[in-house]
């Protein structure tokens, strides 16, 4: 490494500074601890999670592998269940799922959502109660729902007429009843720190208000004879960091509801407001505790309800990326360390792992950031500047864009990155060939692998013209 390095070009004129939210640390070797799960620790550069050492585990289950703690996704879904006491709350499974953490969020009181069979299955298998199953999804299919019906899923979250129709056929045919909620479309678009309002009847969920499709779909639900409405559901974004999208919504949905009461003669037991729920991913960002969200969302909820003069239904909500994100970390080892010189002379690093948009698919497909420390020593260089990339054939296969690491970071070094949990392994694919990574979860000291990493023959399982 050259002496420039060495002295931190960061600080260089003409040196990248990566985007401005984005400081230097005093020691790179520090963590951040509002961006890791709970239990996280560094001892003498050696990242410890749930009491198990990072570059321990590794010995045991190499890397790129999820790691995933307890202790800190248990306290995330309690912390939900005790801020909404009195609400349902579904915890959305498209974030991570697997037999092990549907048993979890059970034991913690949680309801769950699922969005494909595939998920069903998952949720079933783990033993979970089916009634206290919710089903999602804009196109679900016949086959779908029979099962669904037939396994006595506790809601049914409807998405169009034909699903209305379907719904109908499924039922009178398997002579049961469904509980049904349907989705609608608030004209609110959450974005990360605002709404926008009105363009968002532009998109493939719920039926709109404003068009009087959603009021046309509880008539017709509340006249089918199979179907029971438990009453209105409204999603309206990822990554929220404010309740002033919830409450535009709110107001819509809630008036919706009275209306339904006044023209339907139809009083609806619930509403689910839906997930969304913000975390950090680095320092950027800002996430209100649950304790605070049920504080805001029950007043608005209370504050329009009184303003409609109607009663209180009982309220659900769906976190996913709030439970499980933090709660996870990745593990990668550095492969190769590249100084790549820029127009203008400035340098950028590339930090390559052994994993990357086939384990991690949001930055390249959401231009999300990421942050990371090195999990496996300490150092005494001073911070640069670095891109930590992964192995996959694309210029875009970037893991974390902007990151100050220990200016010495090299082939064989461990890099974690946090907040990891949502989103990731349930959008991991096999891209290049790679081998979706496990997920072990730590938890007082003992690694347990919860999902495997895939094999070889996984992977030519489905092949079928390998010779046998
Ligand atoms: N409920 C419904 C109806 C949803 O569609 C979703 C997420 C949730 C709840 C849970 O949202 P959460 O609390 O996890 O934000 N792949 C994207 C996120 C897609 C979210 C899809 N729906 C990402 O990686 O950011």
């Amino acid at each position: 490494m050259s002496p420039t390095h060495e002295a931190g070009w960061a600080h260089a004129d003409g040196a990248l500074r990566g985007p401005g939210w984005l400081r230097p640390p005093d020691d790179a070797n520090a963590l951040v601890p509002a961006l890791w799960s709970s239990t996280t620790r560094k001892v003498d550069g050696d990242l410890i999670v749930g009491g198990v050492p990072i570059p321990e585990l590794v010995a045991n289950v190499n890397t790129p592998a999820y790691v995933l703690d307890e202790a800190d996704l248990r306290a995330r879904a309690r912390a939900f269940r005790e801020a909404f006491a009195g609400y349902d709350v579904f915890y959305a499974g498209k974030a991570f799922l697997c037999t092990t953490v549907a048993r979890w969020v059970a034991e913690e009181g949680l309801s769950l959502d699922v969005c494909s069979d595939g998920e069903l299955t998952v949720a079933l298998r783990a033993g979970f109660d089916p009634a206290r199953l919710g089903y999602h999804g804009n196109t679900k299919t016949e086959v779908e729902l029979t099962r669904a019906v037939a396994e006595g899923v506790g809601r049914i979250v409807v998405d169009s007429f034909n699903e209305i129709e379907r719904l109908e056929r499924v039922t009178a045919s398997l002579g049961r009843s469904a509980r049904l909620m349907v989705r609608v479309t608030a004209g609110v678009e959450a974005h990360t720190h605002e709404y926008i309002a009105t363009a968002h009847e532009d998109q493939k969920f719920g039926f709109s208000i404003t068009s009087g499709d959603a009021l046309e779909a509880v008539r017709r639900v509340v006249a089918a004879p199979g179907l029971e409405l438990l009453g209105l559901h409204s999603h309206i974004g990822s990554q929220i960091f404010d309740t002033s999208g919830f409450e535009v919504a709110t107001r819509r949905v809630l008036a919706l509801h009275a209306q339904v009461g006044q023209e339907l003669g139809v009083t609806l037991a619930e509403l689910d407001l839906g997930g969304g729920f913000g975390i950090a991913y680095t320092t950027q960002d800002d996430p209100s505790d649950p304790a605070q969200l049920a504080i805001e969302i029950t007043k608005i909820v209370e504050h329009e309800c009184r303003a409609l003069g109607i009663g209180q239904p009982r309220l659900s909500i769906e976190p996913g990326r709030a439970i499980v994100g933090p709660a996870m970390c990745t593990v990668y080892t550095v492969g190769t360390v590249k100084r790549v010189e820029l127009d203008g002379g400035a340098v950028r690093t590339y930090v390559s792992v052994d994993g990357g948009m086939s384990d991690n698919i949001r930055t390249a497909l959401y231009d999300a950031d990421y942050s990371c420390t090195i999990a496996s020593r300490e150092s005494d260089a001073p911070p640069a500047l670095v891109r930590v990339v992964g192995k996959h054939c694309e210029a875009g296969d970037i893991v974390v864009k902007d990151e100050f690491l220990p200016a010495d970071v090299r082939p064989g070094d461990l890099l974690a990155v946090p907040s990891t949990g949502a989103y990731c392994r349930s959008m991991a694919s096999n891209y290049n060939h790679a081998l979706r990574p496990p997920v072990v979860a730590v938890r007082d000291g003992v690694a347990t692998t919860i999902v495997r990493r895939e094999t070889v023959d996984d992977l030519l399982a489905t092949d079928l013209g390998v010779a046998t």
